[in-house]
């Protein structure tokens, strides 16, 4: 059980209207996708966005990955961390479940994404390290 308020975070939908994942989802118009968290059973979703941190492309599912038709950069899947370069992320949230439906954990109830396209150096150690973030 989560002791998050469900009321500061954004509503994903009911667990069990996602058949498979990453499953696509959006949030504030802005695409994102739904990922199983293979490392944690406590946090057993992230909420990845699906936005390019180099400038704006839309990243996709290719086999494990995801890949960003604009330049080929490719995405770990589970860190939405850059695997051809060095220090760059997608933005993610982590997602608890509450009375089965998945919310996402966004700082300041905000989305990740926002201020972050094309500006990846900018964002800030907390939108960076999101994903990491443990549960208490
Ligand atoms: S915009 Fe994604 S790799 Fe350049």
């Amino acid at each position: 059980m989560n002791d998050k308020p469900a009321e500061a975070a954004r509503d994903l939908g009911a667990e069990a209207d996602f058949e498979a994942f990453p499953a696509p989802v959006e949030v504030d118009n802005e695409p994102y996708f739904i990922v199983k968290n293979a490392e944690s059973s406590a946090e057993p979703y992230r909420l990845i966005s699906a936005i390019c941190p180099h400038a704006g492309g839309e990243v996709r599912v290719y086999g494990t990955e995801f890949v960003c038709p604009m330049h080929f950069w490719t995405f770990d899947m589970q860190s939405g961390e850059c695997t051809n370069v060095d220090g760059e992320k997608l933005a993610c949230a982590p997602v608890f479940v509450r009375d089965g439906r998945l919310y996402a954990d966004f700082p300041d109830g905000k989305s990740v994404k926002s201020g972050t396209i094309g500006r990846s150096a900018e964002r800030s150690n907390a939108e960076k390290g999101a994903c990491s973030r443990s549960r208490s």
